[in-house]
């Protein structure tokens, strides 16, 4: 059976991931590939509602514990509607931020650590892990004046050094998973950026 490849984008807020994963999808789709591109959360119906519950509910309206929970649910219906039968056709799926998100910002910059959230989402991934994470690094000082001006969602409002615990969750991933995540330099121009991503995808056709 032919299967696709399955690439996700990480980072912290600002680094760039979502250009740097609208632009693979376009270069991938210049060779004819079919590629679907999705985000977390969200990605599915229910995902895009559990997205609203999760980032836009009042300040102090989601318990830690929940909002662990409410990601990997959103996961799990990404999983099973949407990332699963996509690669079983044989198409390649661009996911805007995938389980290392969750083990980041929930494992690492809240406290759950790694393997408590890891194990929390291990019913949402299903076997299911990307061939790739490619994590788009920048300074969070960096990543926080890049998206100045933008509406803050809740996890966006927790501020710099929340911010500054994901970046360290993020780099403790590509030193624990190296044959899966990797660290791309993210403080340069956005074509810059993704060559360098690209020359890392490409590994993998
Ligand atoms: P994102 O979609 O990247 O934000 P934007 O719409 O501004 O581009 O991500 C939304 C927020 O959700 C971001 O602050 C990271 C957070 N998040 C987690 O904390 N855990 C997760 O598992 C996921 C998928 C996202």
């Amino acid at each position: 059976m032919v299967t696709g490849r399955f690439v996700s984008l990480e980072g912290i807020d600002g680094s760039g991931k979502s250009t740097q994963a609208h632009l693979l999808a376009e270069a991938l789709r210049a060779r004819g590939i079919e590629v679907v591109e999705t985000r977390e959360p969200g990605g599915t119906p229910l995902g895009e509602e559990i997205r609203r519950l999760v980032l836009h509910s009042p300040k102090g309206a989601v318990a830690p514990g929940a909002e662990v929970h409410l990601f990997a649910a959103s996961r799990a219906q990404h999983v099973d509607r949407l990332i699963r039968p996509a690669l079983a056709r044989g198409a390649w799926v661009v996911s805007d931020r995938f389980v290392d998100s969750s083990l980041a910002f929930q494992g690492a910059a809240r406290g759950f650590g790694i393997e408590t959230v890891l194990e929390a989402n291990r019913t949402a991934v299903d076997g299911c892990l990307p061939d790739l994470t490619l994590v788009i690094d920048v300074p969070p000082a960096t990543a926080t004046w890049r998206r100045s001006g933008n509406g803050d969602d809740r996890i966006e409002a927790e501020g710099i050094a929340f911010q500054e615990a994901a970046a360290e969750g993020y780099r403790e991933l590509a030193r624990r998973f190296p044959e899966r995540v990797i660290l791309v330099d993210g403080d340069g121009e956005p074509a810059a950026v993704h060559a360098a991503v690209l020359a890392r995808v490409e590994a993998l056709a």
